[in-house]
């Protein structure tokens, strides 16, 4: 448990797998830093220029396809016709806020609502994962009277100021404010076999250290596949311990879904529910519109209610009709083309072709995770520590075989395996071809 974020090599998220501006880029490159300044964030150390995107492929300017297994945005694939089709035609019929009644807005939130546990039967529409997790925390500030939250010691939960604070993968400096703690996620590497156990139990120390400060819990936020801590998914139900005793010192449980929601898991719509879990306040977002900016908070009515007496909120462009319209596309096409099943099927194939390569590469550290979101640890095979040096050239290696992936977890050692849920069986074994050649480099 610490207050600061660890710097013990740890590395920013968004500095992974990052270009490096003291660098000369391309013309294309240069206009780009031009115009966003040190606000800019491009991959690679030489950034792609895109043009357009189908399934699960993205073509660069050059005329390169690249297989895209880093993108958790166009979840049903890139520029899927459903989606673009139902877009484009709300957005010639009406889009407008929430203030007036549009049935196919109150039509989404119905089917969002059919995925979701029963308790959980108010949403409030966000444009981004960020606005979602802001609300929430203040949500939970408001029903508990408490200010505390704790989170994982890696965890990134969006850019506004409020959220900023609560996501340690984003400071490069400084350290966190006295009502954030953060504890070790919920891995083999932290707590051994008794992952559920020593979870609990960091969430105790945190919540004693609060008690030590003079402020009152809460609430408990985390990433239900703990995507920037490096991917932790097993055993399910390793949570609800922790979500206990959360909830027994007063605090609530949030679950952040922006990276597991929507099917990804294979074996589950939302990460929580693999847990057996039923959250109190739940945040979503990037799959959520395949590409069109929408997010959410899904809450119990009573802690929303709470909130909105002290302070009203209206989100301008939350919940519009376009949204709604491309929301209730992306639902129709998880259930039509069996995705989440597709997830499961697929995300096993490709377990079990990099639990082959990690059988004979001792640099293959770790194969872990739950439908297609899978992390894969890379060590030095010597000393057996994180490797993010060889992370890198793999990532540069598989990009020179037009195959995109990223990395995560507090050293960046950990690549993350998250591509569009309509991958198919080629796609996978392509993937497992290039890996194979990425390592052998
Ligand atoms: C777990 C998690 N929560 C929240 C966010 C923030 O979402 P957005 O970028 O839409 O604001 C992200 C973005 O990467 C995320 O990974």
């Amino acid at each position: 448990m610490t207050t600061s974020p660890p710097r013990d090599g740890a590395r920013p998220i968004l500095d992974m797998n990052a270009f490096d501006p003291a660098t000369t880029g391309s013309a294309a490159v240069q206009r780009r830093l031009s115009n966003f300044g040190a606000a800019s964030v491009l991959f690679y150390r030489q950034p792609i220029e895109m043009v357009s995107a189908k399934g699960a492929w993205m073509t660069a300017k050059d005329g390169t396809r690249y297989l895209d297994f880093y993108n958790n945005v166009p979840s049903v694939g890139h520029s899927h016709p459903k989606v673009a089709q139902a877009v484009a035609e709300q957005i010639q019929k009406i889009n407008i806020h929430t203030r007036y009644i549009v049935p196919i807005v109150d039509t989404y939130i119905e089917a969002l609502k059919s995925h979701l546990p029963e308790p959980l039967s108010n949403i409030a529409m966000t444009c981004s994962g960020s606005e979602a997790n802001d609300l929430a925390i203040r949500v939970a500030q408001a029903a508990t009277g408490g200010q505390g939250i704790i989170v994982t010691e890696t965890a990134y939960h969006g850019n506004t100021g409020l959220v900023t604070e609560v996501s340690p993968s984003s400071l490069k400096r400084g350290s966190l404010p006295p009502h954030v703690i953060t504890v070790p996620p919920p891995s083999r590497h932290h707590y051994g076999s008794e992952i559920a156990k020593g979870f609990r139990t960091s969430v105790e120390t945190a919540l004693a250290e609060f008690a030590r400060r003079g402020i009152r819990p809460a609430a408990l936020l985390v990433d239900s596949i703990f995507s920037s801590d490096g991917i932790f998914a097993d055993p399910p139900g390793f949570l609800t311990d922790a979500v206990a005793t959360i909830r027994a010192a007063g605090g609530l449980f949030i679950a952040d879904e922006v990276q597991p929601g929507f099917g990804r898991t294979g074996e589950a719509f939302w990460g929580f529910e693999r847990h057996g879990i039923i959250p109190d306040l739940v945040t979503m977002g990037k799959p959520m519109g395949n590409g069109f900016p929408m997010a959410a908070l899904a809450a119990r009515p009573e802690y929303l209610d709470r909130f909105c007496a002290d302070v009203g909120y209206f989100n301008t462009f939350g919940g519009n009709p376009v949204a709604a319209a491309a929301g209730l596309a992306v639902l129709e096409v998880i259930r039509d083309e069996a995705l989440q099943a597709n997830a499961r099927t697929i995300g096993a194939l490709l377990q079990d072709g990099l639990r082959e390569i990690a059988a004979v590469d001792a640099r293959v550290s770790d194969v872990r995770g739950a439908g297609l979101f899978i992390g894969i640890d890379l060590s030095d095979e010597h000393s057996g520590h994180p490797d993010p040096d060889l992370t890198v050239r793999v990532m540069d290696a598989m990009r020179q075989q037009a195959v995109l992936i990223g990395a995560a977890g507090r050293y960046g050692a950990t690549l993350k395996v998250r591509p569009p849920l309509c991958l198919n069986e080629a796609e996978a074994a392509q993937f497992i071809t290039c890996f194979k050649t990425a390592l052998s480099r």
